[in-house]
């Protein structure tokens, strides 16, 4: 039985016997070798491995911190909960308030959401607030918002949401038999490697970490925030990533590095991992591969096990799919085809 993330890591993670646990059964998420990805990087066979964080009830990552954010707003008594979104922070907020039930509030840049995030909010009851603006603009609101008596924000300035990501760095480990050499992740608002690098060093067994933000939204690249930030890959449409200081130690404690892949090189690993994987992601998780490929096309692909992790499930984003036009033979019933 799938008991979730606060039972299997009970003893590092800040809760006690009297912390209700909110929990749809997270983590525990497969690591899969990849070996065509491995031969397109020039490396070794056995040398690449991908974190399927899609496999999350949610089908993403963010319901690592999510059972641990919405548990502590359940222990301290509130009664709701509230985040702004690029949309899987919202679908994952609404799943676990409304098995604790407790409002759940969504703040959501307008027309920027992926189609099957908005239909999770929407059907486990969040209440949508659209925002004429982009995420960080809504951040600003919803943090605002969340002065409100007995409302919780659980984006990932919520230490307690950084705290149950971590454990993805605690499973990789136990995967593989030690740490990585090398780990790649794609870069938004910076939480997420953050809590990595928090994870590996509570292991005292640290990757080099390697972050990849989109060519349009790279503020951490540039080194200053960007107003208008512009990529396809929706979920790391972000101009001034909240945990900015997390990032920048983890890349420089770590002697690794924050770079930006083009949204055509997003594109062309996330069909990659599709084709020649079998393995579905949101764009913004392909920025993963897509660096590491960057890297070995410049001859820079680092040597030892690389971990790359795919954030997020295709499903969340049907509508980018429209741009692969697929061959389709048409037949009429009792008719017949040649393959
Ligand atoms: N990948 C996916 C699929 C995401 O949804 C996000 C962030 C990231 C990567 C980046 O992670 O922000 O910790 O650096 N999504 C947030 C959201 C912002 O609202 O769902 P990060």
């Amino acid at each position: 039985m799938k008991t979730g993330l606060i039972e299997t890591w009970r003893a590092r993670l800040p809760v006690t016997a009297q912390t209700p646990v909110i929990t749809l059964g997270e983590g525990g998420t497969p690591l899969l070798r990849a070996d065509r990805a491995a031969k397109a990087a020039g490396l070794p066979p056995g040398s690449v491995y991908l974190k399927l964080e899609g496999m999350n009830p949610t089908g993403s990552f963010k319901d690592r911190g999510m059972t641990l954010a919405v548990s502590k707003a359940v222990e301290a008594g509130a009664t709701g909960v509230l985040c702004a979104s690029t949309g899987n922070t919202s679908a994952s907020a609404a799943a676990y308030a409304a098995r604790a039930g407790l409002r759940c509030v969504v703040f959501l840049p307008k027309g920027k959401v992926a189609a099957g995030k908005l239909a999770q909010a929407v059907m486990h009851g969040a209440e949508i607030v659209e925002v004429s603006g982009n995420f960080d603009q809504a951040l600003a609101l919803a943090t605002e918002a969340a002065k409100a008596k007995g409302f919780a924000l659980v984006n990932s300035s919520n230490p307690f949401r950084l705290e149950g990501q971590k454990t993805a760095a605690f499973e990789i480990v136990e995967q593989l038999g030690r740490a990585p050499d090398n780990h790649f992740i794609p870069v938004g608002n910076a939480g997420n490697i953050t809590a990595y690098w928090k994870g590996y060093r509570e292991l005292g067994q640290t990757p080099r970490m390697f972050g990849w933000q989109a060519a349009g939204a790279a503020p951490l690249v540039l080194g200053r925030p960007v107003a208008n930030p512009r990529t396809l890959a929706t979920a790391i449409r972000i101009g001034n990533p909240v945990s900015w200081k997390g990032a920048v130690a983890a890349r420089d404690e770590s002697g690794g590095a924050i770079d930006k892949v083009s949204d055509a090189d997003i594109l062309a690993a996330y069909r990659f991992l599709a084709r020649e994987e079998g393995v579905f992601c949101e764009p913004a998780s392909a920025a993963s591969v897509a660096g590491l490929f960057k890297l070995a096309r410049a001859r820079r692909a680092p040597e030892g096990l690389s971990v790359c992790v795919l954030t997020g499930h295709g499903l969340k984003d049907p509508g980018i799919t429209a741009r692969f036009k697929p061959r389709v033979r048409r037949v009429s019933a009792g008719g017949r085809i040649r393959l």
